[in-house]
């Protein structure tokens, strides 16, 4: 099976009756053949105004700009891969020799120098394709998990930007590492497309460099190394396998956090529409992370929707949240440094609850060395992670008429110390719950809804003897709805079918300790729709809509942008940065004065009265 994000469409295309006009198989299909979407892009009405002929459409995904922080010098820009992904599939990533660039020797080679690293992904591609899933590494720790746009006959164009500033130790890094993208992409008749695609890092410099807990020292991947056949993910097929790597930890070990990439494919790319939990394993799924087998922190995911999911023509131009810029989740490891730090290798495992085939997941391991010491000790206080609880209800109302229920909880907490030369002795706890809901539901046979919320808290406080040296608290909230069913029905095959989709990343996150305190939230709401005409069983005709609101407010600034579409075409876009009276940038000064000492105290309980009221 093809390593991309579609997978599932070889499935669909042997139930659909493939040559045009198009049949529409009962709701809800969620992939449209290459030849489906080209009938219906026969028919869709031209962009307003209609654009110049060989002018290929801009794709994006809403996101907001990255700005150095004030003082910054830069950027200086390195062109560090530049491919054209023919025929990739099942072939070695492509690689290009990385080291640092000379801009960055320059001033002072140091990590610590750069004030913020952006990695930019800008590709174009004509004709027709799949949307592919694809990875970039940097020396086998993942920097970006991406999709591809899907073409259009007259070409299309994106770019994703990324901020890879907490890997600036890895960019800094003296000795020369390897960059890896894997796209596996197939080229044939039918299937034209191939990606020109261009990884560019732009980095801007501060001068001096700041001071306190910046990013991590070291960053050991959690991947499979090259050469392979593959990208550096691990690919996950079933609810029992656990994919590991075995690692030593520095012994200067004193902070660790494990961020986790994943995607999802094949069976399991739509894993959210199986109610039945006899069908498919049911709509819920998690990855767990284990140390030597122990669950020691979870990732509830985004249910990220790739462009050509669903139905394409909703993704176009607005690409879905996280498509081009899959979220990477993290854990905080520090409490496990008992475990560890005991000058042994320990199995660092991912594994999918209810998963089916397949899921690509891998992992960093970011850690933070005591400049004082060749050695910390550490230990754990306490641990509990009890079973998930997981529970469907099932109401059925006769053939056609189905409605499933199901409920899910999880939390994992812990604490531990360490024993640092620098710090003295520091303690650390670390929280997460979950909540999730999700109802399945058929109506007449002829409309199907989907509405799923995924609620995770997430919690680390660090103390020393002095008080809380760091403390970060996450609320966030994934809602997605999905509605797809048969309007305005003038006789059994000629009726409108309407789908639409409303996907929700909200996010609060405050943190506080001596490095300063910030809060940032997120609020990003996405509502596509696309309604196909069908007139005595075929397909005459399709129209398309986008409306996304992006509300970013933090204590380094805000960002907002509302942006409409209809068919190709962006019809409003507002966007603008200066912050609403009231918002967190009010304590930009505190900020700002990075460098004084806070109350530690004070301010990590102001954070967390914000975050738990
Ligand atoms: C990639 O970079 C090359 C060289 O600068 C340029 O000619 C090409 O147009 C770029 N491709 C894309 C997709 O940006
Ligand atoms: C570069 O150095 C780092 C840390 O010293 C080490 O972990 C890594 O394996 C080295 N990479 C290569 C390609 O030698
Ligand atoms: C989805 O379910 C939630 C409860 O979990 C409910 O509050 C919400 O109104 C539902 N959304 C729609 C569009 O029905
Ligand atoms: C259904 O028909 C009504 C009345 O003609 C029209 O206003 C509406 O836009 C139609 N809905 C769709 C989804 O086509
Ligand atoms: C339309 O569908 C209904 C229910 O399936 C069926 O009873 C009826 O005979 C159909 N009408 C036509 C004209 O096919």
């Amino acid at each position: 099976m093809a390593e991309s994000c579609y997978v599932r469409v070889l499935f669909l295309l042997l139930l659909v009756v493939t040559p045009l006009p198009i049949s529409i198989a009962s709701p809800l299909k969620l992939r449209l053949s290459a030849s489906e979407v080209a009938a219906l892009e026969a028919h869709a009405p031209p962009p307003p105004p209609p654009p110049p002929p060989d002018t290929p459409t801009t794709y994006f995904e809403v996101d907001r700009p990255h700005r150095p922080p004030p003082g910054s010098f830069g950027p200086c820009s390195t062109l560090l891969l530049s491919h054209s992904f023919g025929f990739t599939y099942t072939l070695p990533p492509v690689t290009a020799p990385y080291s640092p660039p000379p801009c960055l020797a320059a001033a002072g080679g140091r990590a610590s120098a750069i004030s913020l690293a952006v990695l930019e992904w800008r590709a174009t591609c004509r004709g027709v394709q799949f949307d592919r899933i694809f990875g970039v590494w940097l020396g086998g720790v993942e920097l970006l998990r991406s999709c591809t746009a899907e073409p259009r006959p007259k070409g299309v164009v994106w770019s994703v930007s990324k901020d890879v500033t907490k890997y600036a130790s890895l960019l800094a890094a003296r000795n020369s590492s390897t960059l890896a993208v894997y796209l596996g992409n197939l080229v044939n008749d039918q299937y034209t497309g191939v990606y020109h695609a261009n990884v560019t890092l732009h980095l801007y410099f501060r001068h001096p460099p700041q001071p306190g807990l910046g990013p991590a020292d070291v960053i050991v991947p959690i991947s499979q190394s090259l050469p392979l056949n593959s990208g550096q993910w691990f690919q996950i097929n079933n609810n029992e396998d656990v994919e590991s790597a075995s690692l030593a930890v520095p012994a200067n070990a004193y902070r660790a956090v494990l961020e986790v990439y994943l995607s999802y494919h094949g069976s399991d790319e739509f894993w959210y529409t199986y109610g039945n939990p006899f069908n498919g394993n049911g709509p819920f799924r998690e990855v767990t992370v284990r140390i030597d087998g122990d669950v020691v922190g979870a990732v509830w995911p985004f249910p990220v929707i790739y462009t050509g999911g669903i139905s394409p023509f909703l993704w176009r131009p607005i690409s879905g949240i996280g498509s081009f810029n899959l979220p990477s989740y993290d854990i905080e490891l520090t409490p496990f440094l008992g475990w560890l730090l005991d000058g042994e290798e320990h199995e660092l495992g991912f594994a999918v609850t209810d998963a089916q085939d397949f899921w690509y997941v891998d992992g960093n391991l970011h850690l933070w060395l005591d400049p004082r010491s060749a050695a910390t000790t550490a230990g754990i206080i306490s641990y509990d992670a009890p079973p998930l609880e997981k529970v469907t209800a099932v109401a059925s109302r006769g053939p056609g008429n189905e409605y499933y229920q199901t409920t899910a909880f999880r939390s994992i907490s812990a604490a531990g110390w360490v024993q640092t030369s620098s710090y003295g002795k520091i303690t650390a706890t670390w929280t997460q719950r979950f909540s999730f809901v999700n109802t399945n539901q058929v109506r007449e046979d002829t409309e199907k809804t989907v509405n799923q919320t995924t609620d995770a808290y997430s919690g680390v406080h660090v103390t020393d003897h002095s008080g809380v040296a760091y403390s970060q608290e996450a609320e966030q909230s994934f809602p997605l709805y999905i509605y797809q069913g048969q309007v305005n029905q003038t006789s059994n095959d000629s009726f409108t079918e309407e789908t639409s989709v409303q996907l929700r990343f909200e996010e609060e996150r405050v943190a506080a300790g001596r490095p300063g305190f910030w809060s940032r939230s997120l609020s990003n709401a996405q509502d596509s729709a696309v309604d196909v005409r069908v007139q005595e069983g075929d397909a005459v005709g399709t129209s398309w809509r986008a409306a996304q609101t992006y509300r970013y407010e933090a204590t380094d600034g805000c960002y907002y942008r509302d942006v409409a579409s209809q068919g190709y075409g962006v019809v409003s876009d507002h966007a603008d940065e200066v912050c609403a009276k009231g918002s967190p940038a009010a304590g930009r000064a505190i900020a700002g004065g990075a460098a004084t000492e806070l109350g530690g105290d004070a301010a990590a309980a102001a954070g967390v009265a914000r975050l738990s009221s």
